[in-house]
């Protein structure tokens, strides 16, 4: 499932980011791209241990801890700290599949890519092109998203960056291992904890909620690794 999450960082943490960015020293992506990616990929990246990367890696990681529709949504265990690209002068990122096992940069540490995430940090207006297209059992869906806000799809997606033909198109973008392998028992876990919500706040005293509740954790405790 492909899920939206809006304004994830706010418009002063776009701001740090982009005044950070500025002043990164930029590498090739294909630096980092497995042998088949390499040769669909055209983007520039921030290198992993560059230490811009890193404190801007840390604040989202920060901010995502918080943030309870991206607990609810992604269930995290282990997080790949977030990178930073930018796609301009008509770089793109042909079709491709992210790689299922991602090591973190400098320690031994391996995170199975169930879901990717990426955060736009342009404006839309500011670029033409530079959509994110996941394929989808629905088609091809186009995610272009205002600055802040993040999508979270499948690691197991087919998937490409449209041409950047005005402007320059800067995100980040990392990898999440759930503790629910499978996106299917995720998405139920996901719409059974919202539909809770909603009757939790509209029902607050229906004993259904209590066991409703009851159900969410039994299913996540049989699904889950922690
Ligand atoms: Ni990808």
């Amino acid at each position: 499932m492909l899920i939206p999450i809006p304004k994830i960082l706010s418009a002063e943490q776009v701001a740090q980011c982009h005044a950070a960015l500025a002043k990164a020293e930029w590498a090739d992506g294909r630096n980092t791209a497995g042998y088949l990616a390499q040769r669909v990929k055209d983007n520039q990246q921030v290198p992993d241990a560059h230490p811009i990367a890193r404190q801007l890696g840390d604040m989202i990681l920060t901010t995502l801890e918080k943030h309870p529709l991206f607990t609810s949504a992604a269930l995290p265990l282990k997080v790949v700290p977030p990178l930073f690209n930018r796609y301009t002068g008509s770089q793109n990122y042909g079709r491709h599949v992210d790689g299922a096992i991602r090591p973190i940069f400098g320690t031994p540490h391996r995170v199975r890519t169930d879901l990717s995430a990426t955060i736009f940090l342009t404006p839309p207006e500011d670029y033409d092109g530079g959509e994110l297209v996941v394929e989808d059992t629905f088609g091809p869906r186009k995610i272009k998203l205002a600055a802040g806000d993040m999508v979270l799809y499948p690691g197991t997606s087919i998937h490409h960056v449209e041409p950047v033909t005005r402007g320059t198109r800067v995100a980040s973008f990392f990898w999440i291992q759930s503790m629910v392998r499978e996106d299917s028992q995720r998405t139920m876990l996901f719409e059974l904890d919202r539909s809770i919500q909603q009757l939790g706040g509209d029902v607050p005293d229906h004993p259904a909620v209590v066991q409703l509740a009851g159900l969410y954790h039994n299913l996540l405790r049989l699904w889950a690794d922690a």
